[in-house]
This record gives structure tokens, C-alpha cells and sequence, in this order.
């Protein structure tokens, strides 16, 4: 019979095979199941030659620096660095509202940081890097290009997610692929309780802030907003049966009235998808005792937001994303 165990000591060796034994290798850990995953497999593989590198962009969620690191050291004890690149990304993004140009300036700048933290290994630590790992899931790879015969009938880009597209053809890195044809739910039957988590966009919370990222403190507000969504929603115990919860910040402001005065404040839309993944997904149904108080709560704690609202739409017609 088929088992999952034979299918990762396969990839296993397949990756002793690749990697020849004074390469080292970069993984690029983004939180997510995918990247984690891959790391665990590679660090099985080829053990302290795997160096995994952790980018604070800036655009992460509520103290998701601090807890996936935690995370990846207390945990799964892999070897991580944790690079602060806030000021990089925040600067090469001012002004800039296109979505795609969005994605493709923090593509470019992950990239950057990859070869700046190669270079670093080489030049103090006499290591020579030759891989970079990536966590591909499948329904990333079809939906920034379908592979010939898999039915789709899409051929341009929906959105280009930065981990498929955005790798530039002259990267001196040359790519391991692990999980590229496994589908997440073959994945699962690896166990960690980090596999539960929503999915999280590569380009992180760059594509939840409407416009620009660096206007007032949008990101700010948006971190304490979605904290409060997840944070009720994993009391209400709901989190397991949702793809994706997030909130979204939008460049708009509505009037309202707080206390006995009027405001003008921020709007803020809350999302919440059911999914088998990610290609298709439908709205979920909150009970109404939820979103009242999860408005509440939000407009009461956050400063600056005075409305809330949720977004009904499935995929398609949206995406899962709004940029
Ligand atoms: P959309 O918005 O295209 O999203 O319906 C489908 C799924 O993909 C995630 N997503 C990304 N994941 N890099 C990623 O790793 C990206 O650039 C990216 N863009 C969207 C999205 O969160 C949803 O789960």
C-alpha cells in the first residue's frame, strides 16, 4: 500500500542525493505550514548544513515575529535567524497603492534579503550556500501558472504569488522543491500542532491594507483589529472549521458617533472563508451573537475604527485576498 512515511523517506533521500555534502542550504521560514514543513523535512535530511532565515517585514500580524519564533526553537528546534527588515520593505513601499506592483516590490526584496544572508554565511562563516528551499503547495503553482494537462483553463496570472512567480531567472540559488506535488491534506499526516493555522499570504499584510501600507498607522490598527477577529474566533471555537479569517483595513473613513462625540474614523472589513484549497471558497455564516460583539469589541478597543463590516462574497467571483 501507498503510506505517507514512504513518501517522506523518499523525499528525504531524494534531498541527500541533491544537496552534495559540503553544500549548505537556506530555507526561507515564512510561518506558514508549507515553509515549516519543508524545513522540517530538509533539517531531517541534512541536519545543521540547513540554515533557516525568518523575515520581519513589517507586514506580519500581531506579535507573529516573537511567536513563530518561539515556535520554531522551543518546538521544532530548528535552526532559525531572524532578520529585521521593516525599515527595507516599509521604504521600497511607500506610495505605492498597485497591488501587483505591491507583490512584486516585496518579492524582490525577499529575494534580496535571501542573497544579502548567502553572501553573510560565505563571507563570516566560510559556508557555501547552493539551495534555497521553498514550501510549494500545488494550488500555488496552478493558480500563478497551470501545469500543462491539469484541466485548467486560466492561462494568465491571477495574482503573482511571490513565492512561485517573483524568483528572478538570475537568482544564484538554485531551488529544492519538496512539497511541490503534494496537496495539504497528504501534508497533514505530518504531526505538529502548527499545521492547523490559516493560511498567510507571502506578501503578508500588504495586500490587507488597501493603498498604501505606510499611510497613518494603518498596519498598526489592522494588527489590533485582526487579533481581536482571531482571537474570538478561536474562543468560539470555530477556528478549525474555517479556511481563512482576516481583517481588512480600507483607505476610507466613515462618520459615526463614540461617547457623545462624532467621528471620522477608519472602516474596517472582516473576512472569513470555507475552502478545500484556496481555489474556489465560500463565505462562512458567523452566528449573529458573534460579528455583534466582535464589532463591538473592535470599535470599543481599536482607536480609530468606528465601523465594521464583513465581506459575503465568495471566490469567485473574489479572491480569498482583496489585492
Ligand atoms: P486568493 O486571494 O488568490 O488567495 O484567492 C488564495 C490563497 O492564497 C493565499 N495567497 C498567497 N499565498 N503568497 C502566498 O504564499 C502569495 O503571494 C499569496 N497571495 C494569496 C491567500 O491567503 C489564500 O489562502
Amino acid at each position: 500500500g501507498w503510506k505517507m512515511e514512504d513518501v517522506l523517506d523518499e523525499e528525504i533521500k531524494v534531498i541527500q542525493g541533491k544537496v552534495g555534502p559540503e553544500d549548505h542550504v537556506i530555507c526561507a521560514l515564512s510561518g506558514g505550514v508549507d515553509s515549516t514543513v519543508a524545513a522540517t523535512l530538509v533539517h531531517k535530511a541534512i541536519g545543521d548544513r540547513l540554515h533557516c532565515v525568518f523575515v520581519d517585514n513589517g507586514l506580519l500580524r500581531y506579535k507573529e515575529r516573537e511567536r513563530v519564533m518561539e515556535t520554531f526553537e522551543r518546538d521544532l528546534h530548528l535552526p532559525v535567524t531572524c532578520v529585521d527588515a521593516t525599515e527595507q520593505f516599509l521604504s521600497k513601499l511607500k506610495g505605492v497603492v498597485d497591488p501587483e506592483m505591491k507583490r512584486k516590490i516585496i518579492g524582490k526584496e525577499f529575494i534580496c534579503i535571501f542573497d544579502d544572508f548567502a553572501q553573510h554565511l560565505e563571507r563570516d562563516l566560510g559556508k557555501i550556500a547552493v539551495y534555497l528551499v521553498q514550501g510549494t503547495l500545488y494550488p500555488d503553482v496552478i493558480e500563478s501558472c497551470p501545469p500543462p494537462g491539469s484541466g485548467r483553463t486560466h492561462s494568465h496570472t491571477i495574482k503573482s504569488h511571490h513565492n512561485v512567480g517573483g524568483l528572478p531567472k538570475d537568482m544564484k540559488l538554485k531551488l529544492i522543491e519538496p512539497l511541490k506535488l503534494l496537496f495539504k491534506d497528504e501534508i497533514l499526516a505530518v504531526p505538529t500542532a502548527f499545521l492547523k493555522r490559516h493560511p498567510f499570504p507571502g506578501p503578508g499584510l500588504a495586500v490587507r491594507v488597501l493603498g498604501d501600507v505606510t499611510e497613518g498607522n494603518a498596519l498598526e490598527i489592522l494588527r489590533q483589529v485582526d487579533e481581536i477577529f482571531i482571537q474570538s474566533i478561536k474562543d468560539a471555537g470555530i477556528y478549525d472549521s474555517i479556511w481563512q479569517a482576516f481583517a481588512v483595513f480600507l483607505p476610507i473613513r466613515s462618520v459615526g458617533v463614540q461617547g457623545d462625540q462624532r467621528t471620522h474614523s477608519h472602516v474596517v472589513a472582516l473576512r472569513a472563508v470555507t475552502s478545500q484549497d484556496g481555489m474556489t471558497a465560500d463565505w462562512y455564516n458567523f452566528e449573529h451573537k458573534f460579528l455583534d460583539d466582535v464589532a463591538r469589541k473592535i470599535c470599543n478597543s481599536v482607536r480609530g475604527v468606528n465601523r465594521v463590516v464583513q465581506d459575503i462574497t465568495s471566490k469567485p467571483p473574489s479572491t480569498i485576498e482583496w489585492e
